[in-house]
């Protein structure tokens, strides 16, 4: 099993680039398997979840080819409606296949979906969903039996909470239903707006992506297209946490600026200097970080709750007491164990975490408990004294394109083994 062996303490300077967005890519790539015809995907990041989704689409049928940073899908012949249990635990997101299967093909088995553990993760919203727009659900030997025996047909959806993944079920099953779809209370995420972008790029009508409502008029066909995803907002927080930590002085490029809007006031407050361009940000971190008094995870617009591990790893040497309240997952706490091996002083009670600032934090090893607790060790150790070993990896490969390569271009001294 590989680990990332890091020597703290190098302060990292210089430019990096983003690269393409996990949580649009995956979405996007179910998406491809809609009608037929073929999808040319730039940008696409080169990720274990990303090659776990290659795979399904290749089972169900697809021809997919990869060339650097583009993946060419043609979903013209899909011969499959059932996406096997290994396939479906390599990613809890292969629940966003079943709307585009159901679509594409009027039934779909899947068995329940893998990921990362951060607590009960129910699908209920998904179920209720699909089987408002006609599609009956039995569950069998743990697996989701679904038929749209009449077809699909446009109805409103209330979501009782603005799940990502739900939202992103809903548009895929609706694009091509008959008549109109209405969500209220959809997700607001920056990667639901990209994934309509890319289906009103092949011909959908969706509007409202990215407001709290969202009316898709089912259509027809869709056409082939070239589309290029989003900068990966999350890894973008990552590398900023990581200037910020180790006092560094980087430009983050290919962001979109607006998508982290909230997490700017944070590292603000924890004493960075910030000159933010609509596409790139210059980060200067400061001699000692400040504490942060009150971070609270929220849907989007709010602060994200998968950059709350990594804000939380910069804050475990501020000069004064931090608060976290997470609100989205439970169970999103795994890494305090870790940190607190390095030295940190984080105490947990419910969805509340305190993180009294540390002086210094001391390389140990530790494990990657989830992909962003994973990225977080990863900047604790930029910042620590001596070396640190962190292991399970894996977690962290779902979501970041050699994270080691990354932050050695800019000056940290990290060995994969
Ligand atoms: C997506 C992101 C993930 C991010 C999360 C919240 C992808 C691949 N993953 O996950 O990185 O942390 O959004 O921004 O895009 N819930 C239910 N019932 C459901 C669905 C969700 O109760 O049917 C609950 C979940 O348990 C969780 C909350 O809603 O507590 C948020 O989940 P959701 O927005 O669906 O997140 P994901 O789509 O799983």
């Amino acid at each position: 099993m590989e680990r990332l062996i890091v020597e703290g303490g190098k302060r990292l300077n210089g430019e990096i680039d983003v690269h393409g967005a996990k949580n649009s890519s995956l979405p996007i790539l179910a998406a491809s398997l809609l009608y037929g015809g073929q999808t040319v995907l730039k940008n696409c990041p080169k990720l274990s979840d990303v090659d776990a989704a290659i795979k399904i689409l290749t089972y169900l049928g697809c021809t997919v080819e990869r060339e650097g940073d583009t993946v060419i899908i043609n979903s013209d012949h899909i011969a499959q409606t059932e996406i096997p249990e290994n396939l479906m635990h390599e990613m809890r997101s292969s629940i966003v296949f079943l709307g585009a299967i159901i679509s594409r093909m009027g039934k779909a088995t899947l068995s329940f979906p893998g990921g990362c553990e951060l607590g009960p993760r129910p699908i209920d919203l998904h179920i209720s969903s699909l089987q408002k727009l006609g599609v009956d659900i039995v569950e069998e030997y743990g697996k989701l039996c679904c038929q749209a025996t009449n077809g699909l047909k446009g109805c409103k959806i209330n979501l009782s909470f603005p799940s990502v993944g739900a939202t992103e079920n809903i548009l895929l099953a609706s694009v091509m239903s008959k008549g109109e779809t209405i969500i209220l209370n959809a997700a607001q995420e920056p990667e639901i707006i990209d994934l309509a972008n890319y289906l009103n790029q092949r011909g959908a009508r969706i509007k409202g992506a990215g407001k709290s409502t969202i009316v898709i008029e089912g259509v027809e066909k869709l056409n082939s297209v070239e589309y290029s995803v989003m900068p990966d907002r999350i890894v973008a927080i990552t590398y900023l946490c990581g200037a910020a930590i180790t006092g560094g002085d980087v430009l983050v490029n290919h962001i979109n600026t607006d998508d982290i809007e909230s997490v700017l006031p944070i590292l603000e407050q924890a004493g960075c200097k910030l000159s933010v361009y609509s596409n790139k940000i210059n980060i200067s971190g400061p001699s000692i970080i400040r504490p942060v008094k009150n971070i609270r995870t929220m849907p989007y617009p709010g602060f994200p709750t998968d950059a709350q591990a990594p804000i939380m790893a910069m804050l475990t040497v501020a000069s004064g007491t931090s608060m976290f309240v997470e609100n989205i997952f439970e169970s999103r706490y795994k890494h305090v164990g870790e940190l607190t091996r390095m030295g940190a002083d984080i105490k947990v009670e419910g969805k509340v975490a305190v993180v009294e600032g540390v002086k210094k934090l001391y390389g140990a090893s530790v494990e990657a408990t989830d992909l962003r607790g994973g990225a977080a060790l990863v900047i604790a150790a930029l910042a620590a004294q001596g070396v640190s070993k962190i292991n399970h990896i894996y977690h962290i490969d779902r979501g970041y394109e050699t994270i080691e390569e990354q932050f050695n271009k800019l000056g940290a001294k990290i060995i994969r083994e």
